[in-house]
């Protein structure tokens, strides 16, 4: 291994050599030399708590021994084929799938990433239905191919391209910024129902099918009411229109009582596509559909990396270490402890903390003033003090003003009482410095 640079002198290669739009989360990165547990260190051997998993990505930890022992042995004895030659650990993994994933979803094509996943969703659902148009959600973030960054309702995310065509967006399910203006108690679900809405003003009345993230990640954890995602079925259905849960970020265990996000929505989704956690960190994605769905997907594809032996075998000890180590259980109660201490600090401040909101460790803490006027530049503040003192904690949302929550789903109460102090203290010295002005 070569030795650490600086970050000093990092941060100079990196502006030479990388492009310059990829962008790091804080102002002063730390270069992160190394990894254990729900843990980082520094190239001076610092440590810091990791509350962002990379970007919701370390599902069981950093460098989790019995995980990276069998990325080890597969590295060791066999790296690479691709689709066109057979081998188990592809296999394995989706007979893994089969198994854990809700419904009749059985069937998987092992992708990269998250992004080519998504691709080859809206590509099946096409064929499958033979039609063309897809809608998707206000605020959401499906990747960064063509159709997945023309699919994402976020500007931040979109470069200034000619979009991909065919797409419509509805109104999200953002409680705390209700688009129709209702509170939980008036709610009667007008986001869902403008799903038909814009199936009959923007859409041929034909669309192909509907893509969303049953917990909006980028987007800032917003997080649909218990009854949204049926009633969205009900209307695709209506419309012969089939439904893909974007699972990248909410998938294998994150949102604490199920495998999968959608599954605490009591929805089978056509499509399911996930990435992120479900290696651990290795590149993977996967499509899973149901077999009556792929009867018309006889053409040859093939992907030279997808599928490899090296994240497969990875992902299914990921898998595998989530139901040993009980992992998804420690997600729901160590989250429900998390949302406990956040709506307590909101409490404390509640000029400062608008929203709290999430499943499990799929967390979100919008900051907001009063009037609900986000505080962006507050926000990017705590983000980078957190940091400087040892928590890393991510951001996003349209406005950047929510603060995300998203850790190994190992981490401890302690872990929680930590980030809890440090958030404190920074939104403590960020009040003041507002108020000092
Ligand atoms: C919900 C969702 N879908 C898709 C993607 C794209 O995944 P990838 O970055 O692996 O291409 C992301 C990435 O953040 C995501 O959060």
């Amino acid at each position: 291994m070569t030795a650490p640079l600086s970050r000093e002198e990092l941060k100079k290669k990196r502006d030479q050599f990388i492009v310059p739009g990829v962008k790091h989360m804080f102002q002063d990165p730390p270069n992160f030399v190394k990894g254990k547990g729900q843990y980082l260190f520094d190239e001076t051997g610092r440590e810091y708590l990791d509350m962002f998993a990379g970007i919701v990505t370390v599902s069981v930890g950093h460098c989790h021994p019995k995980v990276t022992q069998r990325t080890v042995e597969q590295v060791n004895t066999l790296q690479h084929t691709s689709t066109i030659f057979m081998t188990q650990p592809m296999v394995e993994l989706a007979e893994k799938l089969a198994e854990i994933a809700p419904g009749d979803l059985s069937k998987t094509f092992v992708t990269n990433s998250g992004t080519e996943a998504n691709e080859a969703a809206i590509r099946f659902a096409r064929l499958a239905t033979g039609r063309h148009e897809v809608i998707a959600l206000n605020h959401s973030y499906h990747g960064e191919s063509h159709l997945a960054c023309t699919l994402t309702a976020n500007h931040n995310w979109r470069p200034d391209l000619m979009p991909a065509s065919g797409i419509a967006f509805a109104a999200n399910a953002y409680c705390y910024r209700c688009p129709y203006s209702k509170t939980p108690d008036s709610c009667s679900l007008e986001c869902a129902k403008d799903v038909e809405r814009v199936i009959q003003t923007q859409t041929s009345g034909k669309p192909a099918v509907m893509i969303a993230e049953p917990i909006q990640g980028v987007g800032g954890a917003i997080t649909p009411p218990d009854d949204y995602f049926k009633e969205v079925k009900k209307i695709l259905e209506k419309y012969g229109a089939l439904f893909i849960a974007d699972e990248v970020q909410t998938g294998v265990g994150r949102t604490g009582q199920h495998w999968f996000g959608i599954s605490s929505y009591g929805v089978v989704p056509d499509y399911m596509t996930m990435a992120k956690g479900l290696a651990n960190g290795l590149p993977i994605g996967a499509v899973m559909t149901t077999p009556k769905l792929t009867e018309n997907l006889q053409k040859q594809q093939i992907n030279t990396f997808g599928g490899n032996p090296i994240s497969t075998a990875t992902a299914l000890a990921v898998l595998e270490t989530i139901e040993e180590e009980k992992l998804m259980n420690n997600a729901h109660v160590v989250g429900g402890y998390l949302m406990e201490g956040l709506r307590d600090l909101q409490k404390q401040f509640p000029d400062v903390i608008g929203d709290v909101r999430g499943k499990g460790l799929m967390v979100g803490c919008e900051l907001a003033d009063k009037k609900k006027n986000p505080l962006t530049q507050e926000t990017a503040r705590i983000v980078e003090m957190s940091k400087d003192d040892g928590v890393i904690i991510g951001k996003g949302g349209l406005y950047g003003n929510t603060l995300r929550v998203k850790p190994p789903l190992s981490i401890t109460k302690e872990n929680v009482d930590t980030m809890l102090k440090v958030l404190r203290k920074n939104i403590e010295a960020t009040v003041k410095v507002g108020a000092a002005k």
